[in-house]
């Protein structure tokens, strides 16, 4: 068994906002917000990477791993967290810039068998947006083959195992602040007329066949 250094994989570093994103500069969210966004969203990657790196070229040697402080212990954590916000992102910025209102396609019809309606699931969205401090994520459930809305504190709390994520809204204020203030429920409801449905159809049916 050998225990040497390897070439990390890296993830690619997103240099711009979809333009599609752009549009929801219609119901209040702004371009500059976008803008700003984006550097966040950069961080998560280049920390990604940064992390990667990082543990392809450590001496790893069990003996030193320790649960109250160790190199891997601080690698380990802060990667759910940096590759978590990547993906996180890079789902809220593909699946907005579209029309909003009811779902469409199959997952309106998940959305319906786990939530009895479409209204009973936005309500439950929304609630889930005002309770988390971070997301709230719709994820496809692989053992159920169901839809179920979770919060997320951040990227890293608090998901589920074999789930895909189909929609995640970011609720963070800097989604927000620079249009709304405070008032993150003006922006819940502005988010929900920009969500991009047909966008969320084809994350769903590249993983449902
Ligand atoms: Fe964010």
């Amino acid at each position: 068994m050998s225990n040497t250094l390897h070439a990390p994989h890296l993830v690619e570093v997103p240099q711009a906002i979809p333009e599609k994103a752009y549009t929801t500069e219609r119901v209040g969210i702004s371009r500059q917000t976008h803008d700003e966004h984006l550097k966040l969203w950069q961080g998560y990657a280049n920390k990604t990477n940064e992390i990667r790196k990082a543990l392809a070229e450590m001496e790893i040697d069990p003996s030193k791993g320790n649960q109250i402080y160790s190199q891997m212990r601080a690698l380990k954590a802060n990667y759910a967290f940096a590759y978590g916000g990547l993906i996180n992102h890079n789902v809220y910025f593909s699946t907005i810039g579209g029309q909003g209102g009811e779902a469409t396609g199959a997952v309106a019809r998940l959305i319906e068998s786990a939530y009895g309606s479409f209204e009973r699931w936005v309500a439950d969205w929304k609630t889930t947006g005002m309770a988390g401090r971070g997301w709230a994520y719709l994820g496809y459930d692989h053992e159920e083959g169901r839809v179920h809305n979770y919060m997320g504190d951040a990227q890293d709390t608090f998901p589920a195992w074999n789930n895909t994520l189909l929609l995640a809204m970011d609720v963070y204020e800097h989604a927000y602040y620079l249009d709304f203030q405070t008032a993150r429920m003006k922006y819940i409801e502005a988010y929900m007329q920009v969500i991009d449905w047909d966008a969320v159809n084809v994350r769903l049916s590249a993983v449902t066949g």
